[in-house]
């Protein structure tokens, strides 16, 4: 007969097992489609290519669009789906409405796969996977994407107002909001590189080229040629978020905030005197090393409270729940 101690031994191992079994299963991995979808990467590319051929600036979206997706309740594809009479969404949310753009592409994509492997590849997969992809495309680093997320069966209009930061943010809340995600100081910094291409409203940043005095008066000049002082006239005009190179996805975005040319507050509260400004030295300086950083940060929010094993579902239209 066993032990006492041999019989807890035994529970041990058993609790373990089982403990490892369900860590496993909500684990994301590379490969996870390998077998079930073997065409997925060059499908998934060969769209995003086209629509990046034909607007440039849709590969900026299609980045936004995961984060926008991971900060709230996790990398789950919420804030893909439409509002409907009885259904709330997250894209009427004040960060995304008018705004967050690119979900006609996510629809081509996923009509693409659908071809290739029906209702197998979730929609929050394919966010994660366009968003690599359009990094690499306007000239960032590569990865390998970990997969296995599942589709949201509900999303939130409040999380979404609450858990995506505003650009009047202020560096320590702009800490607060990326540690309630559990990324760092440095992840905060890296992943903010995502400024390095596309364009901001200019009701995003009139208050900060019109009142602020840490920016750079030849930049101000050039932005408020194209953003009035007053309120309501030209709200939607753009302008780059990387003031030398919006289409390119290299490292002088930090080059710019050296030289007091960020566009946003939020984004010239990295480089003010404060906890941020040596990560930003260190991206001003080395591109490789902000890659670096970029890709580990990137694959550090995709982990944010992924729906795995048998929660959620695979939508088969990434704008409604099955
Ligand atoms: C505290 C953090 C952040 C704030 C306050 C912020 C704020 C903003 C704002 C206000 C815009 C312009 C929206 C508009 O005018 O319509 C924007 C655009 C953008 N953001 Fe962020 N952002 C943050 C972090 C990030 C992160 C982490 C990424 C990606 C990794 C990212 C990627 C982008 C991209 C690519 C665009 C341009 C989108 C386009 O051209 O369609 N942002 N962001």
């Amino acid at each position: 007969m066993a032990s006492p101690s041999s019989f807890s031994k035994a529970i041990l191992t058993l609790a373990s097992v089982v403990l490892l079994v369900g860590g496993t299963s909500a684990q994301l991995s590379t490969d996870f489609y390998a077998k079930t979808c073997p065409k997925l990467f060059p499908t998934v590319k060969k769209t995003v290519r086209a629509a990046i051929a034909n607007e440039t600036r849709v590969g900026a979206s299609l980045l936004r669009l995961f984060f926008h997706d991971c900060f709230v309740n996790g990398c789950d594809g919420s804030n893909l789906l439409d509002d409907t009479p009885t259904f709330t969404g997250e894209k009427n949310a004040t960060p995304n409405r008018n705004s967050l753009r690119g979900f006609e592409v996510v629809d081509r994509i996923k009509s693409a796969v659908e071809k290739v492997c029906p209702g197998v590849v979730s929609c929050a997969d394919l966010v994660a996977i366009t968003a690599r992809d359009s990094v690499g495309i306007l000239g960032g680093p590569q990865w390998d994407v970990k997969l296995g997320r599942r589709d949201a069966r509900t999303a939130s209009q409040a999380a979404a107002n609450n858990s995506i930061p505003p650009p009047t943010n202020n560096l320590s809340a702009l800490i607060t909001s990326f540690q309630n995600q559990g990324l760092s100081l440095k992840e905060l910094v890296a992943l903010y590189g995502g400024h390095t291409i596309g364009q901001a409203r200019c009701t995003n940043f009139r208050a900060r080229i019109y009142n602020e005095s840490n920016l750079d008066i030849s930049f101000a000049r050039t932005a408020k040629s194209n953003c009035s002082r007053i309120t309501g006239v030209g709200d939607n005009n753009l302008a780059g978020l990387d003031f030398q190179s919006a289409t390119l996805f290299d490292n002088s975005y930090y080059i710019n905030l050296i030289r007091k040319r960020g566009l946003l507050h939020s984004d010239q509260q990295l480089f003010n005197g404060g906890s941020t400004d040596s990560f930003v030295r260190t991206y001003a300086k080395s591109q490789s090393t902000f890659f670096k950083d970029f890709v580990a940060a990137m694959i550090k929010m995709g982990n944010i409270k992924p729906l795995t094993g048998s929660n959620g579902e695979i939508r088969k239209n990434c704008r409604r729940v099955n």
